[in-house]
Order: C-alpha cells, then sequence, then structure tokens
C-alpha cells in the first residue's frame, strides 16, 4: 500500500457519519438500505468467490485488495461443492441474479460471516464500489457494517464531460477523471476532443489537424465574458493524444463500466482545422490561425463535398477507436456569417432546396448522422440540431434550458438533460464570492446541482421515457490545471451522481451534504483529488442581530478543523478552532464580525465566512 494512502485509510478507521446516517454514508444514495447490528471483518483469510471470475468488477475489486495490501485469493466457484461454498468469511461475487435485479442493479449483503454481492452486469461493478464506501481499515484489514442494500439506477445514461481542446488534459488525468466518475456510479464520458482552440486527436490520414491543429501561438489572459482587456501570455501551447493513448483511454473506461463519447465538433468551433486544412471552410485564400481567445468564431466548416468526404474519413478512424453506440457532432453555436457570404452557400440552397442557410445546419447534421448510422454509430448533438428540423435518431443533448430537451423528447427523439441553467455547467462558479477563482461566469453552487431534476414537470407519462439521463459539463477556458479542474468538478460531481442515480423520494441534500459529504472529501483527499471545501456546516455570509450568540459548527470535510475569529481578521490556521458551541457576545451599539474557515489535514482551505453580529 502506498503510504499516503495508509496514512490517510487509518485516519478513516472510523467513518462517525456513516454510523448514524440512514444512508451508511453511501453517495450516491441507494433505492434501499437496511441497517443490522454487527460487522464482517475482511481479513488476509478472507475468500472471494465468484461465479464469474472474468467479470471487470472481480478484477476491480481484488485489485483495490492488493493496492490496499491485501492479498486475498479468488476462488472460481464452480470448482467448489456445495459444502465449500459454505464456508464462512467469504466474499461473494455473482451474477446469478435470476432476473429480478434491475438493469445495472445489484443487492448487497453484509452480516457478520460472508458478504454477497449478486449484480447484474454493470451492477455486480457498482456493488463492488459501494463495499468499498462501506469497509472501513483497520490494523488487520477492514471491518463492513452488518446491512442488505437493494440498488439500481434511476438514469441508464449517467455522464461526465470533459474539454481537453480549451486547455489539454495529459492521460494520466483523465484516467484519475474516470476513476473518481466510476466510483460514484456514473457511466458516460464525453471527451470534447476539438475546437477552435485545438485538435486533440492523431488522425493518421489528415496529419496537419495534429501538426498545426493541436498548437496555439497563445492564449487569451483574464475573462473574455467580463469584457477584461485584450492580453495575451504570448505562451506556445500544445497537446494531443496519439490513437494509442485513445484506445488506453478507452480500455481503461470500459474496465470501469464507463464508454467514452468522443465529440469531434462541427460545422462550427473548427477554427483548428480549419487553420490546418484552409479548404474546409468557404474562403481557403483567408489566412487562419488556431483560436487564442474564446467564444465563437465565424468561420466554419463550408458544406461541400470536400468538407464531407474529409469528416466521413475523420470520422471512420474515429468510429474506429471508439466502440460505444454514441459519436457527438457538436453543433452548437454556429455563426452563419461565412455561409452568407459564400457564393457556393448559395447555391446549394438553391440546389437542395433549402430555407436559408438555418438548412444548410440541419443539411449538414443530416448528412453526418446518415454516415455515421451506415456504420453502427449513433449519433448525439447540441439542442441547435433541433434548428431546421431534427435529424432522424439524433440524441439531443439540451444545454441552453430544457427547452431543446422538452421539444425533441416530445418529438420522440432521445435526450441528455445537460442545462447551464439546472446546475449542470461546472464551469460556472459555485459561490458568488470574489474569494472563488477566475471562472466563466454563471452560478451553479453544490444545492443548485443537487437539486436537479432531468424530468421536466412539462413532459407527459409517455414522452418522459425520451430523457435518456442527464450530464455535468467541465469547459476549460478558465481550467488550465489539473488541481483546477478536480476544484471545480468536486465535489459537484457528487451531487450529479445522486441526480443521475438516486431515486427523487430519497433524494435529501441536508442529509447529502452534511452527514455523507464530509467523509467522502476526506476519501477524497486519500485518493489524491483536489476538490472546493464547502464552508463550515452552520456558517455563511450574513447579518444577525442580538448581544449573546453561540454557534455550533460543525467541518465541511471529516478530520478538518474550523478556525475562527472575531478580530475581523481573516482567520488562519493559527486561530482558535472550534472545539464545542462558541459563544460571542457583543457589547451594546456594538459589532462584531464573527470569521470561520475550515482547513483539512491536507491543508486545503474553504472560502472565509462572515457573519457580522449587531447588537442595536
Ligand atoms: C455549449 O456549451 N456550447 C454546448
Amino acid at each position: 500500500m502506498k503510504k499516503f494512502f495508509l496514512v490517510w485509510m487509518m485516519f478513516l478507521g472510523v467513518n462517525a457519519f456513516a454510523q448514524r446516517d440512514a444512508n451508511m454514508g453511501i453517495i450516491p444514495a441507494p433505492v434501499s438500505v437496511k441497517k443490522f447490528k454487527g460487522e464482517f471483518k475482511l481479513n488476509s483469510e478472507t475468500i472471494i468467490l465468484t461465479d464469474s471470475p472474468n467479470h471487470r468488477a472481480v478484477k476491480y475489486f481484488s485489485d483495490y485488495l492488493r493496492k490496499s495490501g491485501m492479498t486475498n485469493s479468488v476462488t472460481d466457484m464452480s470448482f467448489l461443492d456445495e459444502k465449500h461454498r459454505k464456508v464462512k468469511n467469504v466474499i461473494t461475487l455473482s451474477v446469478n441474479h435470476k432476473g429480478e435485479i434491475p438493469l445495472e442493479g445489484y443487492e448487497l449483503n453484509v452480516d457478520d460471516g460472508k458478504v454477497t454481492i449478486v449484480g447484474r452486469n454493470a451492477g455486480l461493478f457498482y456493488g463492488v464500489q459501494t463495499l468499498i464506501q462501506l469497509m472501513q481499515f483497520n490494523k488487520n484489514g477492514f471491518t463492513i457494517p452488518c446491512t442488505s442494500v437493494k440498488d439500481h439506477p434511476r438514469f441508464g445514461y449517467r455522464g461526465m464531460h470533459l474539454d481537453v481542446a480549451r486547455h489539454f488534459f495529459d492521460v494520466e488525468y483523465v484516467k484519475r477523471y474516470i476513476d473518481v466518475m466510476a466510483y460514484y456510479k456514473l457511466n458516460h464520458f464525453h471527451w470534447h476532443l476539438t475546437d477552435d482552440q485545438g485538435w486533440r486527436i492523431e488522425i493518421k490520414k489528415y496529419p496537419k489537424l495534429t501538426e498545426k491543429g493541436s498548437k496555439r501561438a497563445q492564449t487569451k489572459i483574464g475573462s473574455q465574458s467580463k469584457g477584461d482587456p485584450e492580453l495575451y501570455d504570448n505562451t506556445p501551447y500544445e497537446g494531443f493524444y496519439t490513437q494509442e493513448q485513445i484506445k488506453e483511454i478507452v480500455a481503461y473506461a470500459e474496465a470501469r463500466f464507463v464508454t467514452v463519447v468522443p465529440e469531434i465538433e462541427m460545422p462550427g468551433h473548427s477554427m483548428a482545422a480549419i487553420a490546418a486544412y484552409p479548404e474546409l471552410s468557404c474562403d481557403p485564400s483567408k489566412p487562419y490561425k488556431v483560436g487564442e481567445k474564446w467564444g465563437e468564431y465565424k468561420d466554419v466548416y463550408c458544406p461541400t463535398e470536400e468538407t464531407f468526404t474529409m469528416l466521413n474519413n475523420i470520422l471512420t478512424e474515429v468510429m474506429d477507436l471508439f466502440p460505444g453506440k454514441y459519436i457527438h457532432i457538436g453543433g452548437d453555436e454556429v455563426p452563419k456569417d461565412a455561409w452568407k457570404a459564400s457564393v457556393f452557400c448559395k447555391q446549394l440552397i438553391s440546389d437542395r432546396n433549402l430555407k436559408d442557410e438555418e438548412g444548410i445546419q440541419s443539411y449538414f447534421i443530416s448528412r453526418m448522422e446518415k454516415y455515421i448510422n451506415s456504420n453502427r454509430h449513433s449519433i448525439i448533438g447540441w439542442d441547435e440540431i433541433l434548428e431546421g428540423g431534427l435529424a432522424p435518431n439524433a440524441t439531443v443533448m439540451s444545454w441552453r434550458g430544457e427547452t431543446g430537451g422538452i421539444k425533441a423528447a416530445q418529438m420522440g427523439h432521445d435526450v441528455i438533460m445537460t442545462p447551464g441553467s439546472g446546475g449542470m455547467y461546472f464551469d460556472h462558479v459555485q459561490a458568488k464570492n470574489p474569494q472563488e477563482p477566475l471562472a466563466i461566469g454563471g452560478n451553479a453552487p453544490l444545492s443548485k446541482t443537487y437539486a436537479y431534476n432531468p424530468i421536466p414537470a412539462e413532459l407527459a407519462k409517455d414522452q418522459q421515457k425520451y430523457i435518456l439521463g442527464v450530464q455535468a459539463n467541465l469547459w476549460t477556458e478558465y481550467i488550465a490545471t489539473p488541481a483546477k479542474a478536480d476544484y471545480m468538478l468536486l465535489p459537484r460531481m457528487l451531487a450529479l451522481a445522486e441526480v443521475a442515480w438516486t431515486p427523487l423520494a430519497n433524494k435529501n441534500f441536508d442529509n447529502f451534504s452534511t452527514e455523507r459529504l464530509p467523509h467522502h472529501l476526506a476519501l477524497l483527499d486519500a485518493r489524491g483529488y483536489n476538490y472546493r471545501v464547502p464552508v463550515a456546516i452552520g456558517a455563511s455570509d450574513t447579518t444577525l442581530t442580538g448581544a449573546n450568540f453561540t454557534f455550533e459548527l460543525q467541518p465541511s470535510v471529516e478530520g478538518a478543523k474550523v478556525h475562527y475569529t472575531i478580530d475581523g481578521y481573516a482567520p488562519r490556521e493559527t486561530d482558535l478552532h472550534v472545539t464545542g458551541p462558541v459563544k460571542v457576545t457583543v457589547p451594546a451599539k456594538k459589532e462584531i464580525e464573527f470569521k470561520t474557515i475550515v482547513i483539512t489535514l491536507s491543508g486545503k482551505r474553504s472560502n472565509v465566512t462572515t457573519m457580522k453580529l449587531v447588537n442595536k
């Protein structure tokens, strides 16, 4: 076991939160949990029995134990007679569900003699994730509280997106991202591989896409949306994945029941490709360069036969690399300027009887969809693919609110909900507070993400089935480092997991954020992730009137301390910390600022909160 991991696991030996919580600390909250007295002791003598030794869940669990310093043997049950199957101190991992378990579901039973997980395909993997969440480290191995969990997901599509075009994230980071998705039972990784600012996937037939298109000369500094001055860092930026690396990531994801959905943006957000191959544009005589700032670019792919041939060839290589059902072809934010200025497009509109340039958008998407469908894949597009008529079989990702998703579902199209207005844009700030780092804007606090319900009230019962699921997006214009990507992702991704998995009736933000999350944040530390530290439980930025105050504050992360001041200075680790109720007395006609900060064992810090206490 790695030393760092060991130290953290020892600290996490007693999971006080799970003891009292009805969900036993599990995120996302399961369909049903029953707690019993007693515990199972997982030690080096524990035998892992299975009817499917090659199942990815079995391999994952035995790898997990090995990394934790345990060397338990895995035994194929088919080699054992009935008598030997009944031994004590066994963990049984089985796919023999007899059809009673819903898709991706599992049943986990723990008593003091044995642990049994029966899962339906991916369900066995999710049962293992739940088991791992219940395991508490001690010096002989782990203890697991006795329980009975029955569980399955609310939605089949549970997605998390990562934009690697605006900023590039290496293979190691992408794997860690997939890891944390899998811990929380998310199952689609939407990989935004191309955009104006960089082409990040090797295409053998068109080497300039990465030779030129993966490099930009410099990057905008500061906020574009707030209208900061035009300032650039004068530093070249580059990065792409080789096809070998892509295969490695796809296999890594598959081992964790995560399907990778590649996105190749078209017809807009295509400056990087146009800079590499200007013949893709409507005016190849113009100079083009890979984007250096954010927002929309007016130059987009021209709908010529040459463009379609090239895109088909690109997608042929892409489809060979990604075995999943879906190819995402973007379709969002397509300015029509270049098409309006093009003689070719005028002729195309007339020849094809298209209404206008909006018609070119749906013509473009339909042509690509036909090609992709003929190669046994289906398309997903952002909700702009509804413009000018929806291509048949297309799945719509509703990002500009829910309107597009509602319309598509009413037309009988599959939909994935990912509205920025519903807290699904993780590039938005997590608090309207100058202590937050630079972000694109918006406001998506944890509570807002948690509250999102992907089934809009407008949909009739028979239309709701078209909502395949939900996704959150991490656009990276303002996210240049893994630490910041983690910060914007976590803990909101855990709220997303509960939106995507947990039955509505079992959702409860108080229970999630105060009973379960603090332990998970400490676990994320143990696993080497960064995250945004929520402010202390019970603290906020507010004004209160009175003379005598008593504050009951709890750390938002297990093991962290809540430090505070009453002298107006920002609290730090050298200040007093909360050990019980804190009493503050305000003299008559005076004000005192009671400030708090959470500082974790690893040194992560929350924002400072200020409670202004006024004695009138
Ligand atoms: C998007 O955020 N442009 C899909």
